[in-house]
């Protein structure tokens, strides 16, 4: 009936509401034993494009595929796909047991698959309670009990940070990454806050205005920043030289006195320092290049978005045609991401 791989495949995906291109040829495919980030900002085509791997959209064009088949021709889909989507309403005055034995029934699956979810999902303690008084975080946790009723292969979350507070957020991290690594089973998750996710995910797809800006592995998204040291020493121009001499080139002064070194470690740059006998009072890593890279790749949605400075080093985008204000920022010649990764590639053609 269909193949039982567990990936999803996403391709030449496009979704037109009258006048909006509301997603446009979208390309990605998810592999079993990963979570995959779907990211983006508000109105950036998300959830239409999960609505179309669920078959609650038609695609104008392109196709969305579990297992190598649209969702309408899954056979029983709460068994492969277990979804949670935005606004997800339950009945208030149902306790989360009563909640979840009505979807079980309607799944085919025995009662007591209820209490195993909810403890699952660590709402045991909840489950006489009214779906009614649950906080925005427990009623997260109820949808993904819902989603796993049926045991999927594969889980399909919108925003599932929403409303979960850290401790929430660091419960779902653990929950995800085991479901998917030690599970062998498929994740894809979106949401617009990278950093609530980064955490979690494997790979990503970032897009924007219904089109993708980034799609591969988070590593190389991270790797490809050039994150920096920066150095307060007694000494800035002995420092700089003696790094120079040491073959390291990425160094420049900072506005601040300080000495701002890219591609080094702080131990490096301390051992080279302690050698050449230069005093160091202090060092800091700047780490917030990613979520700047993330709004860089996304900011062309708002005009009047902050106003993060280029600083030359996104990755290579991998798919075909970047959209052309990708290529206008960046065509000062920016440096060669890292090799992509065989095996995360694009879809199959
Ligand atoms: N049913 C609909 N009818 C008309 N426009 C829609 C509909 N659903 C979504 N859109 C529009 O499509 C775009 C993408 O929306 P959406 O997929 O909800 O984005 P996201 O989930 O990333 O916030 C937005 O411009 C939104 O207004
Ligand atoms: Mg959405």
């Amino acid at each position: 009936m269909h193949d039982g791989s567990g990936r999803i495949v996403v391709q030449n995906l496009s979704k037109q509401f009258g006048a909006v291109n509301a997603v446009q040829n979208l390309s990605f495919t998810v592999e079993p034993g990963s979570v995959t980030g779907f990211l983006g900002p508000n109105g950036a085509g998300k959830t239409t494009t999960l609505r179309m791997l669920l078959g609650l959209v038609t695609p104008t064009s392109g196709s969305a595929t579990i297992n190598g088949r649209p969702h309408s021709q899954l056979g029983n889909p709460a068994r492969v796909v277990g979804s949670v989507l935005e606004n997800e309403g339950f009945h208030p005055g149902r306790t989360a047991r009563n909640h979840l034995r009505v979807y079980a029934a309607a799944i085919g699956v025995p009662d007591r698959r209820a209490d195993e979810v909810l403890g699952l999902v660590g709402l045991g303690s909840a489950a006489d309670r009214k779906a009614g008084g649950f906080s925005l975080g427990m009623r997260q946790r109820l949808a993904l009990a819902t989603a796993l009723l049926g045991d999927p292969q594969v889980l399909v979350l919108d925003e599932p940070t929403n409303g979960l507070d850290p401790e929430g957020i660091l419960w779902l991290r653990n929950f995800l990454r085991s479901y998917a690594r030690e599970q062998g089973r498929t994740v894809l998750v979106s949401s617009h806050l990278l950093n609530e996710v980064e955490q979690l995910i494997d790979q990503v797809v970032i897009i924007s205005q219904g089109v993708t800006r980034y799609y591969g592995p988070l590593e190389q998204l991270r790797k490809s920043q050039q994150s920096r040291v920066l150095v307060q020493p007694a000494d800035p121009s002995a420092l700089v030289k003696a790094l120079q001499d040491n073959g390291i080139t990425g160094v420049s002064p900072t506005p601040d006195g300080r000495v701002a070194v890219a591609g080094s470690t702080v131990q490096q740059i301390g051992d080279i320092a302690a050698k050449a006998g230069i005093a160091v009072y202090g060092m800091q890593e700047d780490h917030a290049d990613l979520e700047r890279m993330f709004f860089q790749l996304t900011q062309g949605q708002y005009t009047g978005a902050p106003g993060y400075p280029a600083q030359g080093y996104p990755p290579q985008p991998q798919y075909q045609g970047p959209p052309q204000q990708y290529q206008q920022q960046y065509q000062q010649g920016p440096p060669s991401g890292p090799q992509q990764h065989q095996g995360w590639g694009g879809p199959q053609q």
